[in-house]
């Protein structure tokens, strides 16, 4: 379990999913599940972006949180379809996920596009979700460290230590996503541990590497989430799949609450 007492973090990434009036009514029943819960952890939605509105207003003056799932790097210009930050920002929104392998893989992002909008969140205080993770290929010929490492260390190149308090890591195997085929808990722990072995090694700071949350994503669900919230890297979940239904998705935030619950438990003993 995260003796560090970093934040614990359950986020449901909808993808292209749900119409405006489905995703006021899944954000509803997700903010009337959080209302009053003690022990919560942060809890963020992140719907399409046509649906960004809706959700900020639904969530407005609850304890759960909204992020956008992409954005543009640079603040505003001819750049037909994208998404600035200034515009999120606008609405009221506080996370963003940066890097998915989705749009890795279907949406030519890059390690050195991820750097740029990873320094764009930052300056516009928007508190990134960078996504690393390996694909099957490259598991399976023994390359998931090198690559999860190098994609790490992409993400933050040319970051001052002083600009990463808010950054949270998920670490996404793209074999686990959406295929039902879980990382054990403990690779994902042990992966997990490694991308804070690398922030410690590039900032020779292993205080600012104990300091920042890194998630698992990948087929989390009710059946294994507290396996993984049981370790020691893990600080919380990136779930796909599962946070399109209200009951399955409080269902995770109550694992994390049990989780924080524990850990006050077991400060105090
Ligand atoms: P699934 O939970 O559907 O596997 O998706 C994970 C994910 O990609 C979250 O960003």
């Amino acid at each position: 379990m995260n003796e560090q007492k970093r934040p614990v973090i359950i986020a449901g990434n909808w993808k292209m999913n749900k119409t405006r009036a489905e995703a006021e009514a899944l954000a509803k029943a997700i903010c009337q599940a959080a209302e009053g819960q003690r022990d919560l952890p942060a809890v963020v939605l992140a719907p399409p972006f046509t649906s960004l509105p809706a959700v900020v207003s639904v969530c407005s003056g609850s304890q759960v949180k909204v992020g956008a799932q992409n954005m543009d790097h640079r603040d505003a210009g001819a750049y037909t379809g994208e998404v600035a930050p200034p515009m999120l920002v606008d609405l009221g929104i506080s996370y963003v996920i940066i890097g998915h392998s989705e749009r890795r893989q279907y949406f030519g992002e890059s390690n050195a596009t991820v750097n740029l909008k990873l320094k764009a969140a930052l300056q516009h205080h928007l508190i990134p979700i960078v996504c690393v993770g390996e694909t099957l290929d490259e598991r399976e010929n023994g390359l998931t460290d090198a690559v999860v490492s190098r994609q790490t260390a992409a993400a933050l190149a040319d970051l001052e230590r002083s600009q990463l308090d808010t950054l949270i890591i998920a670490y996404e195997p793209v074999w686990a996503i959406g295929t039902g085929k879980v990382c054990e808990a403990f690779e994902a722990n042990r992966v997990c541990k490694l991308i804070r072995v690398t922030i410690a090694n590039l900032y020779k700071d292993k205080e600012l590497a104990q300091s920042v949350p890194v998630l698992y994503g990948g087929s989390v669900k009710a059946s294994n989430i507290d396996e993984q919230l049981a370790c020691s890297d893990i600080d919380g979940s990136l779930v796909g799949g599962a946070s399109l239904n209200a009951n399955e998705f409080i269902s995770l935030i109550k694992s994390g609450q049990k989780r924080i619950s524990l850990q006050a438990a077991e400060s105090c003993s």
